[in-house]
């Protein structure tokens, strides 16, 4: 640590659809403040330029939000964190040139942050509703547009051990969830219907694929042919049964990526579990993985709902762990869409 005075981090994070903007003191969360785009609803999908053009609405709104509950004045901040990476390059570019200029302007320091480095870290966050992992442990990253299992070493020490080789896990929910019909982003409606439907009604192939890597996209076409092959015989087949389908749907995306958490556990030998990430907050795989603690003796950390899905926090509890190592970002450095660990 620099000194031993509180440290107060505003955090930024712009990489998708959602802006948001956090304050940390130390590593504890003073004010979390989310703006949803909801103008993507319509389009069944995240449309990019309409993205970084909300973003640049909301930013200004938001950041003061956040410092308005925190109790925080920006005069007070000790540096500004912010995401780099990896996202959509026009969102990110809001977030970044603003932090840039907010750094520059307050003559405080600048922290750049990885986004699925910072979904991992969520668990470090001090909070009374989670409890923090032990090193080394199993990272698992199912988002939207990342689906990652990741050996973390040390809070700056982590490698991908294994991936998706197409579409990510969220995708997959989202573009099944448009095929029967359902709004964007459909995770949420599937996991809701999946709890009133039968997850053996319809059943559809798992991939195989070598190692700890998964696949998504021929499970997708799977569904699609077969509620085509369904429509042609019984136009409602979607209607009459939407909550088998979801279940059925969410069952085999949750096996998919259990068993490969399974096979990492069993290569690795770590059977400490964090999740994070939009598709951490389905209801199933909470549950298939939290069983796994009486069942085979796996820890494992489920974040609050706050800290899954894209938010400030995760950013800046990043920042404050960078902070602490004087590991400052620069004004030089670039927003990056495909940013590695
Ligand atoms: O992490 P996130 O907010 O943004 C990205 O970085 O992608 O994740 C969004 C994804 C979407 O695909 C959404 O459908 C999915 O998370 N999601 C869910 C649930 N809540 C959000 N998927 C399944 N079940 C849920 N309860
Ligand atoms: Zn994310």
């Amino acid at each position: 640590m620099i000194n031993q005075k509180p440290c107060y981090i505003l955090a930024i994070e712009s990489s998708c659809d959602d802006t948001s903007a956090a304050v940390l003191e130390n590593d504890r969360v003073l004010s979390n403040c989310i703006a949803n785009q909801s103008i993507h609803e319509q389009y069944g999908g995240v449309v990019p330029e309409l993205a970084s053009r909300a973003h640049q609405q909301n930013i200004v709104p938001v950041v003061d939000q956040a410092l308005q509950q925190a109790g925080i004045a920006k005069e007070d901040l000790s540096a500004i964190a912010y995401t780099r990476g990896p996202g959509l390059l026009g969102s990110l570019l809001v977030g970044t040139s603003f932090a840039k200029s907010l750094s520059l302007g307050l003559q405080i320091p600048l922290i750049d942050v990885h986004h699925m480095q910072a979904h991992i870290l969520a668990h470090i966050i001090d909070d009374p509703r989670q409890n923090k992992p032990q090193f080394p442990f199993l990272g698992i990253t199912v988002s939207g547009g990342h689906t990652q299992i990741v050996r973390v070493e040390d809070h700056f020490e982590m490698k991908e051990i294994g991936t998706t080789l197409d579409d990510a896990i969220g995708e997959a929910f989202d573009k099944c969830g448009k095929i029967m019909g359902l709004g964007y982003p459909a995770g949420p409606e599937i996991d809701r219907r999946a709890k009133e439907g039968n997850p053996h009604a319809f059943s559809f192939p798992i991939p195989k694929v070598e190692g700890l890597n998964v696949s998504f996209s021929g499970f997708k076409t799977a569904v699609i042919n077969f509620i085509h092959k369904h429509q042609q015989k019984e136009a409602d087949f979607v209607d009459k049964n939407l909550n088998d389908l979801c279940a059925s749907i969410q069952h085999t995306l949750i096996t998919i990526i259990f068993n490969k958490i399974e096979k990492a556990v069993v290569t690795t030998g770590i059977n400490e579990i964090a999740i994070g990430g939009g598709v951490a907050a389905n209801s199933g795989l909470r549950n298939k993985l939290k069983a796994q603690e009486t069942e085979k003796g796996w820890t494992v950390h489920l974040p609050p709902f706050a800290y899954t899905t894209d938010n400030a926090a995760m950013i800046g509890i990043v920042g404050y762990l960078k902070y602490k190592k004087e590991r400052w970002g620069s004004l030089d450095q670039n927003a990056s869409a495909r940013l590695r660990f």
